[in-house]
């Protein structure tokens, strides 16, 4: 492997949504960076761990829907009792609004099932991942959770009303569980990545990636492995003082 500062030697990760793009990403820089990766997800977790084996690193995979407590459940058990404790977890699994059948669509025509089906996913799980996360991470006295969000868990965007509610809801579900385990030891922060090249974008940016660029003040996508950095950082004792923040990776879409 590279060499790189052990950032995380040692350090047990869980990363859900690891089968692709931003989450398969984090959990190669992680492995880079010396923690052992736990890479849950529907399908491709056994993908990227094998990745992760080959490049030198440690890593195990796990068929996990993020939804479904009892997978949740399971998944936590299985990283603490493959590697004694859980240090650092990246909630990430996420779907697209054209995965809900819900692109493009304005508020009012959502149907009810699209609607349900995106927060499921998109917040639940996320809640659902930090509630059984939390409690390993708290016996033990420390931990570092962070979440994926998106700029538009920030600002609004037509056609996308859903996938804008869920992601915000991850906002404001990061700070309030930042609050409640502060006192635990406990970090929770949350990204939110702008444009980003993956495959839940490929459509989007095929159709209209350049107009899409041109309002992006740095004037591409950005790459997986930009907010692999960002993600590994926050987990690390590097980001000791920071807790309860959202950190928008954007090239700048939001300051605009
Ligand atoms: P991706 O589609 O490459 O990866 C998402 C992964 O989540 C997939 O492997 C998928 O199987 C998994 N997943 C979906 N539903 C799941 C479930 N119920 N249980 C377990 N795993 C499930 O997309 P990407 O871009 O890597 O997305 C990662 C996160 O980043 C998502 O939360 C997404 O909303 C967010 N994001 C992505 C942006 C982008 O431009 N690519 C921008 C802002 C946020």
């Amino acid at each position: 492997m590279t060499a790189v500062e052990p950032w995380l030697e040692g350090r047990s990760v869980l990363i859900t949504g690891a089968g692709s793009g931003i989450g398969r990403e984090t959990a190669l820089t992680m492995a880079r960076r010396g923690a052992r990766v736990m890479c849950a997800d529907l399908a491709g977790a056994d993908t990227t761990a094998r990745m992760v084996l080959d490049a030198g690193g440690e890593a195990r995979a796990a068929v996990v829907d993020v939804t479904e407590e009892a997978d949740v459940d399971a998944l936590v058990k299985a990283t603490v009792s493959a590697w004694g404790s859980l240090d650092c977890a990246f909630n990430n699994a996420g779907i697209s609004p054209a995965a809900v059948g819900a692109a493009g669509q304005r508020v009012g025509d959502i149907a009810r099932p699209a609607w349900e089906r995106m927060l499921a996913v998109t917040l639940t799980g996320v809640w659902l991942c930090m509630k059984h996360e939390l409690a390993a991470m708290v016996p033990a006295g420390r931990g570092a959770i962070v979440n994926t969000a998106s700029i538009f868990g920030l600002t609004g965007q037509p056609g996308a009303g859903a996938y804008v509610a869920a992601k915000h809801g991850v906002v404001g579900l990061t700070r309030a569980a930042a609050l409640d385990y502060a006192p635990s030891g406990i970090r929770v922060n949350v990204v939110c990545p702008g444009f980003i090249d993956t495959p839940m974008v490929a459509e989007v940016r095929e159709r209209r990636g350049e107009r899409i660029n041109a309002r992006i003040p740095l004037g591409r996508f950005g790459t997986a492995a930009e907010i692999a950095e960002l993600v590994t950082w926050l987990c690390s004792d590097l980001a000791s003082y920071v807790t309860g923040s959202a950190f928008t990776a954007d090239g700048g879409f939001t300051a605009a």
